[in-house]
């Protein structure tokens, strides 16, 4: 009687352990055909939304995977080792809405990256990656809220310009807290930039501009200066030359004029 039941048990045991891998199996198919990267988990989005939700964080990429199902929502490639984002990165993913870069060593944002998500995006987390400044073309007007903190942000005259330049959310900008400065003295470390009001940073800029501006104009001073100064010598001698020759005229012939002017007058 113990006999069969032990046989049944193992057997059950067995039978579980098939069905197991069997739904891992199945899982692994589906996986597959609804076409999610390589290493990412793929779900669809919980709610009434339409679209997926990828995670595709701390897999040590490099690159941005390429076969991104069209219909995400959510993607998330946070904790990653991506150093750019190239033009187009996410242009064919019309529905993206939230996009997670943060804890990468992002350096560069070139162009057009996040070209094609000016209607969608929402938000935007650019944190702790290697970005020194902004570069308004990369953005091309998109308006999502951004998290740009935990970057060593590099404050100069580019970056001063750049800014009035995004469509970005104005709260994202007071995540721009300056590392280095240039000029390097311009102090305000640790504040948000947006926060330092009145310091300007491209002031160097002008003042090297007006500088430039002096020099040339005090060069054009010279020239016009020295020619005159050659003018009036050059008349000078003229003159004196013309006054001996006056001089060495003899007086007989200036007093036969003066007659004949006379005669003429009267
Ligand atoms: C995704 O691509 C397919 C086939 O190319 C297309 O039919 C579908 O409309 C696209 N979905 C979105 C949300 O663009
Ligand atoms: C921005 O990101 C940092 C770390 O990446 C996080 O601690 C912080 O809460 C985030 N801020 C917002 C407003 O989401």
């Amino acid at each position: 009687m113990l006999l069969p039941s032990g046989w049944l048990l193992r057997h059950s045991v067995v039978m579980w352990l098939l069905f197991h891998s069997f739904v891992l199996m199945t899982l692994c198919f589906h996986h597959a055909a609804t076409s999610c990267s390589k290493g990412c988990y793929c779900s669809d989005s919980e709610g009434s939304f339409d679209g997926k939700t990828m995670r595709c964080s701390n897999l040590h990429l490099t690159e941005i995977p390429q076969d991104i199902p069209n219909d995400t929502r959510r993607l998330y490639l946070d904790y990653n080792l991506l150093t750019s984002i190239p033009a187009n990165a996410f242009h064919d993913l019309p529905l993206l809405a939230e996009l997670d870069l943060s804890h990468n060593e992002l350096s560069l944002l070139e162009p057009g990256a996040f070209r094609g998500l000016t209607a969608s995006l929402k938000f935007l987390d650019l944190s702790s990656n290697q970005l020194k400044t902004l570069d308004p073309d990369a953005f091309d007007s998109v308006r999502a809220r951004s998290n740009l903190t935990g970057n060593p942000w590099h404050c100069d005259c580019r970056l001063q310009t750049a800014l009035p330049r995004l469509d970005l959310e104005p709260v994202s900008l007071t995540g721009i807290v300056c590392q280095t400065f240039e000029p390097s003295d311009a102090g305000a470390q640790g504040v948000p930039f947006l926060l330092a009001k009145d310091l300007d940073l491209c002031v160097v800029l002008k003042k090297t501009t007006d500088v430039a501006m002096l020099v040339t104009m005090f060069g054009w001073f010279t020239m016009v200066i020295s020619y005159l100064v050659y003018y009036v010598r050059h008349n000078q001698e003229d003159a004196r030359r013309h006054l001996e020759y006056l001089k060495s005229l003899p007086s007989r012939q200036g007093k036969s004029e003066e007659s004949s002017t006379i005669s003429t007058v009267v």
